[in-house]
């Protein structure tokens, strides 16, 4: 593929310093090896990686739920694979990463856009319209994470195939999973390769625009993301027992309700600590409402803007699968908090756990 020479071309320039290279979603690693060839430390990851036939380098896993160390990489890759992570777990992935990445550490995403010659020659056997389109906003949301971002690189990719098959094979090569759609698209596709593109030689050439963004997780930085594993989920509820259990009274019982399992949590990080948390669930008739709960930062951390980033966060992640209205209880005395960040209170003051409090919803 033409992205993967021109990205080894660039990678001089572009790594940030010496260390590791992750590449995710590096499919049969042809990355991978070509710059360990080169004397990178590089390995990659991919969900269809064979275990038994694998390379030591190349470890099954997915974005969402990356199977490293916190902190082992230097650089992270995704080159044509970050719209093929489900658009719900995207934030996800781009937490997971940076979990993985080492202070200083630099994710680069290259994309193909959903448009040009080859992407519509890929249209009847798959239209990436929709996940391209997601995978787009998520790189472009990235600062929730705490990533920084410079402008993208766009440039043109040419694609050149001898003949029909050789772009069915591509197509399935990049995705086994299109296989079974050959049959019924293959008519569509041989009628736009006969009429789009250029004549090169005996085969034809197609244009794809490719996007080339450089994400940047600066040292000394708060994280915000999806707890990484269980570990990380119970360091997330010592947070929430020394705020809302030591610090204001609320009891065990009523903190840890028995919805912990029904949630996904987050977590604020400041290096390896957990610093804060919250926790996310659809909530309502057919859980169309977006729901935060339990936003709490230790005492030491308070007025830096972590709470702000973890609400930002939430707030981002539910707007983003879809859910039009948001929800929260407040503190009353956080209304002013949460209203910076879009919510307007809603109702009458109610009492939990002898705290008053206030619904606060944001309308999308
Ligand atoms: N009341 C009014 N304003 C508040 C506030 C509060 N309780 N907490 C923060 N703010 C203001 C800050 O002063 C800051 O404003 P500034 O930028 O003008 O100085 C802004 O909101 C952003 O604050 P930030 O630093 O992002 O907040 P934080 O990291 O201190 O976290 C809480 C905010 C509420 C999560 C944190 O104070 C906390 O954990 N409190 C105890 C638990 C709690 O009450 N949770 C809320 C449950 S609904």
């Amino acid at each position: 593929m033409p992205e993967i020479q021109r990205l080894i071309d660039m990678l001089p320039a572009l790594l940030p310093g010496h260390g590791r290279i992750m590449d995710v979603g590096c499919g049969n690693g042809d990355l991978v090896h070509r710059l360990r060839r080169l004397g990178y430390d590089a390995f990659g990851i991919d969900p269809q990686v064979d275990e038994m036939a694998g390379h030591e380098a190349l470890i099954p896993g997915e974005a969402a739920h990356l199977p490293v160390e916190q902190g082992l990489v230097q650089v992270a890759l995704m080159v044509n694979s970050f719209h093929h992570v489900p658009p719900g777990e995207m934030d996800r992935a781009l937490g997971e990463i940076a979990y993985a990445l080492a202070p200083g550490g630099r994710l680069i995403v290259v994309e193909p856009l959903a448009e040009g010659g080859w992407f519509e020659l890929l249209r009847p056997l798959e239209d990436e319209t929709e996940m391209r389109a997601a995978a787009e906003a998520a790189i472009e949301r990235a600062s929730i994470v705490g990533f920084v971002h410079a402008n993208p690189h766009v440039y043109l990719a040419e694609r050149r195939a001898a003949d029909l098959e050789e772009v069915l094979e591509a197509f399935v090569a990049a995705e086994p999973g299109r296989g079974p759609g050959v049959g019924p698209a293959r008519a569509e596709v041989a009628r736009r390769f006969a009429s789009t593109g250029r004549a090169d030689g005996e085969g034809r050439v197609f244009l794809q625009p490719m996007r080339l963004d450089i994400l940047d997780l600066p040292a000394g930085q708060p994280v915000v993301r999806f707890a990484h594993d269980d570990d990380e989920r119970s360091r997330a509820f010592e947070v929430r027992q020394a705020v809302f259990c030591d610090e204001q009274g609320v009891s065990i019982e009523g903190e840890f309700d028995g919805l912990d399992d029904a949630c996904e949590h987050l977590v604020a990080t400041m290096g390896q600590r957990i610093v804060g948390a919250a926790r996310i669930r659809p909530y309502g008739e057919n859980g169309s409402i977006g729901k935060i709960e339990r936003v709490a930062v230790l005492k030491e951390a308070r007025g830096t803007g972590m709470g702000e980033r973890l609400v930002r966060f939430a707030s981002e992640v539910l707007q983003a699968r879809g859910h039009r209205i948001l929800l929260l209880n407040a503190q009353v005395h956080a209304e002013r908090f949460y209203r910076r960040l879009g919510y307007l209170p809603e109702g009458e003051l109610f009492d939990d756990e002898g705290i008053p409090h206030i619904a606060m919803l944001r309308r999308n």
